[in-house]
């Protein structure tokens, strides 16, 4: 059996850059709100009509693939990881690969929001172990942009969210690469982070957890009038409560990888935390007495990008030459689902 490598990192992010001083024009908020809660500074928005989800995950898997010394010709699979995907349906990952003038591959798409890099990556990390496939491309990438309530009524969930796009090719190897990659999820919660509409739902979830919505009258299960003025196209948020669990799991998931692999915390030499809130990563890092070199957070300049922020964190790491062969990497993510899980590698 092989072990899965990261044979190449790419990232790409929008160059309009929105600062929180500029989102005061629409909401009420403030820079000094936003930074003490979150840590975030600014974000990028993609462009409104030239740029999609799919376009700037392709940006992101050309450095990728000419970092791991590839052409699209010799992916043999995609794995596309995103919540705000071009289409309803079909996924990104076709979109890729007919960009990309890529062979007639397999293309999957993975819903998983913030943990979706973590499930992609422990996807792709099985198909490679069995020797299935050689080289697959996973690309990362959100445009939360087209989708944010602009107002006062959404601001908790909008001045968090930007856009961008991160890629890795994952290859086979014979040293170590991936360790282990843990899975975990708790659909109680699924309400309390989402984006209900359009779905088929027909309130069927939601008429016991929120009161406030407005039936979905029969026959227009996606979206009615009504619904879009009652603002049901945007996501909903209970943040505190998210906050109390992805504390609580963050570590949890930690512990798990590195108890499987016989490691302790002092042996990490860089933790890659899911980019959600600059404060859940601090308490991450402090309940593992993580000291600051071991941990790398850069949400001041993307906010959450939500797939997208550990292959953009990762990348801009590597780049800075934070992580060097041989290096004992840990990737954790929790969101929306509730879903959560790690990653460890040995560069
Ligand atoms: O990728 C995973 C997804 N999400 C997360 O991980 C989010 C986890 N949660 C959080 O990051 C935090 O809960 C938030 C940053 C979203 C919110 O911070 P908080 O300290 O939990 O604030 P809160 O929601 O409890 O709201 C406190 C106050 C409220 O006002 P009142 O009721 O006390 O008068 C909110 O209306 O802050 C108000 N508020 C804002 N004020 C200015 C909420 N959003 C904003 C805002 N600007 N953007």
């Amino acid at each position: 059996m092989f072990n899965t490598k990261i044979a190449g990192i790419g990232m790409y992010v929008p160059e309009n850059i929105v600062t929180n001083n500029d989102l005061t024009e629409y909401i009420e908020t403030s820079d000094a709100w936003i930074q003490e809660r979150t840590g975030i500074q600014e974000r990028r928005y993609a462009h409104r009509t030239e740029e999609t989800t799919t376009t700037m995950g392709v940006k992101a898997a050309e450095i990728a693939l000419q970092r791991a010394g590839i052409t699209a010709q010799d992916v043999d699979f995609i794995i596309f990881a995103t919540l705000s995907p071009d289409y309803y349906f079909p996924g990104c990952g076709v979109l890729v690969q007919r960009a990309m003038k890529m062979k007639e591959i397999g293309a999957l798409d993975i819903r998983n929001q913030c943990s979706g890099f973590i499930y992609a990556l422990s996807v792709a990390d099985q198909f490679i172990k069995t020797g299935m496939y050689k080289n697959i491309l996973l690309v990362a990438s959100e445009k939360h942009s087209f989708g944010l309530d602009f107002s006062t009524r959404g601001r908790n969930i909008s001045v968090i969210f930007g856009d961008g796009a991160g890629a890795v090719v994952l290859q086979p190897t014979e040293a170590p690469g991936i360790l282990s990659t843990h899975l975990h999820s708790d659909g109680e919660s699924a309400e309390i982070l989402a984006m209900p509409n359009p779905g088929t739902h027909a309130n069927h979830w939601l008429k016991e957890k929120l009161a406030n919505f407005v039936e979905a009258p029969r026959g227009e299960m996606f979206m009615s009038h009504e619904m879009l003025e009652n603002g049901q196209n945007f996501p909903i948020m209970d943040g505190p409560a998210v906050f109390k669990k992805a504390i609580v799991k963050f570590p949890e998931v930690i512990a798990e990888a590195l108890e499987k692999n016989n490691f302790k915390t002092t042996d990490i030499d860089l933790l890659i935390p899911h980019q959600a809130n600059l404060r859940i990563a601090q308490f991450v890092q402090q309940k593992l007495q993580l000291k600051d070199e071991q941990v790398f957070n850069n949400i001041e300049k993307y906010g959450n990008t939500t797939a997208a922020s550990i292959p953009i964190a990762l990348c801009e790491a590597w780049e800075a030459g934070k992580i060097k062969e041989g290096d004992l990497v840990c990737l954790a993510a929790f969101g929306s689902g509730f879903t959560w899980g790690s990653a460890l590698l040995k560069w």
